[in-house]
């Protein structure tokens, strides 16, 4: 009888069984008070059970030995595949088809970077919402970025001009796209507009440009490509922030601060499914990492960055790179 009781166990915990506590309730109940969440009585249920498979796994991750740690935040609910259908990329990017016309030089570089501490280089953190539009940020904080480098102003560009209008360029709006085919767009349809003219709403629309309202131009695409992170650095370092790519799997949605690093992501040009803007980059007790800034609002990560490793292409983040050269 006694050898029967550990295997119980065993098999009770691998199948979850562990019962919602009242505390991890009590939890659940302030955290939807703090994100506005309500629910119907049916849904409630699978939101409360999923909560609480979020929330354990957090809690043994902080208790591991990890460059990072993680926390509660606005997807906590949510499961991977319902993130996934939200907010990521449901088509895959074949961010392969384009070509380097990067031509890298020999350096020495600064050991770190962070434009955000250079000037009013860096455009505030916004928030793409419930839309695979986080391609269409990373444009528009590359070329804010530029533009503000460039000619000293600080502006706030149309992603829904982007979700709306790029489609030719083979980007599908909530549906994903890429950085580099944006600033083409950009580049070929002079100009994009304002985000007080034409106002971000996350969901798919017809396109509403009005080119004499555009208020930032493209000249050129510079694009790094074929995994040349080194190219990557020495972009940042001498000229301004960079597009990139990644894959975003299951253990990042509740990163919280420290060096992103994951061994469940894969490293190629394929399975990127995030695009986000390196604004700087440094290194922490030997580990080289990215300061990274990303679209899921300033309460998400440290103030709405994060740090991953850097010099490994890691989560295939050097896969597709790109910027644009404003016209100014
Ligand atoms: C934690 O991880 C670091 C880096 O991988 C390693 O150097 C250190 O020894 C680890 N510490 C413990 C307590 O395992
Ligand atoms: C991606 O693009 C490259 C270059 O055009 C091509 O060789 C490759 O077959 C494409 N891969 C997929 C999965 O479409
Ligand atoms: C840069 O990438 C874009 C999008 O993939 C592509 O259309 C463009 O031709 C590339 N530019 C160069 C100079 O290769």
């Amino acid at each position: 009888m006694r050898a029967v009781l550990p295997l119980l166990c065993a098999a009770a915990c691998l199948l979850g069984a562990r019962a919602v506590s009242p505390s991890e309730k009590f939890h659940f109940k302030s955290w939807m008070v703090q994100h506005k969440k309500t629910y119907s009585s049916g849904e409630y249920h699978h939101r409360l059970q999923t909560f609480v498979s979020n929330r354990r796994k957090i809690h043994a991750h902080n208790r591991g030995n990890h460059t990072f740690k993680m926390a509660l935040n606005q997807f906590s609910d949510m499961n991977f595949d319902e993130f996934k259908s939200q907010y990521l990329w449901s088509e895959p990017q074949n961010c392969s088809a384009t070509k380097s016309n990067y031509l890298r030089g020999k350096g020495p570089y600064p050991t770190s970077v962070d434009w955000r501490k250079k000037g009013n280089f860096v455009s505030p953190v916004k928030n793409q919402g419930g839309c695979g539009s986080c391609w269409t940020f990373s444009t528009t904080g590359a070329l804010e970025s530029a533009v503000a480098i460039a000619s000293g102003k600080m502006l706030s560009l149309a992603e829904q001009q982007l979700v709306d209008c790029a489609q030719a360029f083979n980007n599908y709006g909530c549906k994903g796209g890429l950085p580099s085919q944006a600033f083409e767009y950009i580049l070929y349809n002079k100009g994009i507009m304002g985000e007080d003219a034409y106002p971000y709403q996350g969901k798919d629309g017809t396109c509403k440009f009005q080119p004499e309202k555009a208020i930032a131009f493209v000249k050129d695409v510079v694009n790094i490509t074929s995994y040349d992170e080194k190219a990557m650095v020495e972009a940042v370092a001498l000229y301004n922030p960079v597009s990139f790519a990644f894959e975003v799997t299951n253990d990042f949605l509740s990163y919280k601060s420290g060096i992103y690093s994951s061994t469940s992501c894969h490293q190629t040009a394929d399975k990127v499914n995030h695009a986000v803007l390196a604004v700087g980059y440094g290194e922490e007790k030997g580990t080289p990492y990215w300061i990274v800034k990303n679209s899921w609002g300033p309460q998400w990560g440290m103030n709405g960055y994060f740090l991953i490793e850097r010099g490994k292409n890691m989560c295939g983040l050097a896969a597709c790179a790109s910027y644009p050269i404003p016209l100014v």
